[in-house]
């Protein structure tokens, strides 16, 4: 493996150089380096530099440019404007830049960075016994994606699944198995649809009971006791919840293309032990106190109504433990057994108030330090093309299940209408590429603290910003590969670029810093919008500059080249989002 240092990087290296040659006040200084459309690149940096110094703009400029070294990278430099240096590259750097991309397979020439950390990402975490939403699913999607961009750049991460496995609501339906026993196929037996029909029908059922019968609520109460005492033969039938709860979850993730791991999948009951001493900690401490039997954490700046501190419940007057318990169990958990130095969660922005109170105690208490970050990656709604929260026409929440299918199914009318020489079996699997993948990308490509809308037709449309244009766009791609036989794609660094090749070229260069800025503010949105604007500049290099029909074989094999690198940056890029690129479409 050989990392490649980018163009851009190299530019900022030389004018840096050139910056403290200048002036020994303009070491350090940011030379504002961006791409732009009348060079390759401006620098806009010395206009400020000007004013600290109280110099003139475009001597200074001047002075900087008799201080670059024009050559290898740099062709020409000039300045411009008021004071604004414009840098076109020389094309064979470019070209050899990409040829060294392309001799790099999968990693591209993106280098890991050095200063990794661990993160742990707390995404994709469904409740026991209920059926998942779409808020489910952006966690998921979102989630999935940051974590594989975090991995590319060489960070190491760790999944939680911090499922709903824990609750007073295992007593009503522990107590109700109980007395009806054998109603829940075991999990070994049933298939992700029947496993959530199974568990739907437990719920309804106790349900009606807890409400009309209260001796039954009584002893649902009592159950609730014996869970969290452990008591053996309840937390047997709380066991077979969770197992049939999985065979669905492991079913809607497995739809959804994405891999879960079992050994991930730490729920809010596997803290249960802890909840106890992170309770006396607290208030050993003094960060958590007695108000009206409950121990709890207050906060100056959060109020509620009439100005009333809201607290954090660690502990109820009843000695149970809740949702709060478990956050600030795991946390120590994280800190301190897998050493995380971030803690970034992937959680409903309506549950961001409950994670400002979490991370504050943390604080408090020394379990969050200087050398930890904690992070709730607080998503927006899912909203209907109505723009109302998603909702079925009756006014429930959606299945998700039904929700990916109808996807999918959309997806294969469009594959349909495109396929030439596919298979039934080849549309199928297209479909659920391209359907999912729509859905993935609908969602990656929205800043994820935004709403944003669910609107299938536009969500598989081959025009606009879509996977599936991204998708038709790698497939040509690879159509055009597999037409030239014997060709082999390859750089000349000889030739002189087209306008249009320089543009695909520098904006091939800018992937992984692309990615490694995407990843380090959690915007996949950033990497999506790459994708998309790649997509686009190969369409008008694909326009303007005849691949199969190039002046000479070098440039054929050249333009092979660039499409080459193109497709490869495209796959890669869609696999951080977790979507597939279908070799034909
Ligand atoms: N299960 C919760 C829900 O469905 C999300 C859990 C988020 N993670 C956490 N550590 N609290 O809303």
């Amino acid at each position: 493996m050989a990392s490649v240092t980018s163009l851009t990087d190299s530019v900022q290296q030389q004018l840096a150089s050139a910056l403290s040659a200048t002036r020994p006040e303009a070491a350090g200084a940011d030379p504002l380096l961006r791409r732009s459309d009348r060079a390759d690149f401006q620098a806009n940096g010395i206009l400020a530099l000007a004013k600290r110094a109280k110099a003139n703009p475009r001597e200074l400029a001047a002075e900087v440019v008799l201080h670059l070294t024009t050559g290898d990278l740099i062709e020409d430099v000039e300045v411009s404007g008021p004071g604004f240096l414009n840098i076109t590259l020389a094309d064979r750097a470019i070209t050899q830049n990409l040829a060294a991309r392309l001799a790099d397979g999968e990693r591209l020439g993106v280098p890991l960075k050095e200063d990794a950390g661990v993160t742990v990402v707390d995404y994709a975490q469904p409740n026991v016994a209920k059926e998942m939403h779409v808020g489910h699913l952006r966690s998921a999607v979102i989630g999935d994606a940051l974590r594989s961009m975090l991995d590319f750049t060489g960070e190491r991460t760790i999944g939680r699944h911090h499922i709903g496995d824990w609750g007073t609501q295992f007593g009503m339906l522990i107590q109700y198995l109980f007395e009806h026993p054998g109603e829940l196929a075991p999990a070994s037996e049933v298939d992700g649809e029947q496993a959530m029909s199974n568990l739907n029908r437990v719920y309804k059922a106790s349900r009606a009971f807890f409400d009309s019968d209260d001796d039954f609520k009584e002893r649902a109460r009592k159950r609730v006791v014996a869970l969290q005492s452990g008591d053996k033969e309840t937390l047997e039938l709380w066991q077979q919840f969770v197992d049939e709860s999985k065979v669905y979850f492991y079913s809607v993730f497995e739809k959804l293309d994405m891999e879960i791991r079992d050994e991930e999948i730490v729920g809010e009951s596997a803290y249960n032990e802890g909840m106890p001493e992170t309770a006396r900690l607290l208030e050993e401490m003094g960060v958590a106190v007695r108000s009206e039997g409950a121990l709890v954490v207050f906060f100056d700046d959060i109020r509620g109504k009439d100005d009333q501190p809201v607290p954090l419940i660690v502990q109820k007057a009843d000695g149970g433990f809740g949702y709060a318990a478990s956050d600030l169990t795991a946390i120590r958990n994280r800190v301190v057994d897998l050493r995380a130095t971030t803690l970034l969660y992937v959680v409903d922005v309506r549950q961001s108030l409950h994670f400002r109170m979490v991370f504050e105690t943390a604080r408090r208490a020394g379990w969050l330090n200087d050398d930890v970050t904690a992070h709730n990656m607080g998503y927006g709604t899912v909203l209907g093309a109505d723009g109302k929260p998603f909702k079925t026409r009756e006014g429930e929440t959606v299945r998700l299940e039904d929700l990916l299918d109808e996807a999918v199914q959309r997806a294969a009318e469009v594959v349909r209408e495109k396929a030439r020489d596919l298979t039934e079996d080849e549309i199928r699997e297209r479909a659920a590429q391209v359907g999912i993948g729509a859905v993935k990308y609908a969602d990656l490509s929205t800043s994820p603290n935004r709403d944003y809308k669910f609107d299938l037709d536009q969500m598989v449309s081959l025009n606009g910003d879509t996977s599936v244009y991204l998708q038709y766009a790698y497939a040509r791609i690879q159509s055009i590969l597999r037409k030239v036989g014997d060709v082999r794609p390859s750089a000349h660094p000889e030739l002189d670029l087209h306008p249009a090749e320089r543009a695909l070229g520098l904006h091939l260069d800018a992937f992984g810093d692309t990615v490694f800025d995407a990843a380090a503010e959690y915007a996949p949105h950033k990497l999506a919008a790459y994708l998309y604007q790649l997509a686009s500049l190969y369409t008008s290099f694909y326009d303007k500059c005849p691949v199969l029909k190039a002046d000479s074989p070098e440039q054929v094999a050249n333009r092979l080249f660039l499409c080459d690198l193109t497709a490869r940056t495209l796959h890669q890029g869609m696999a951080l989002l977790g979507i597939r690129t279908p070799e034909r479409l």
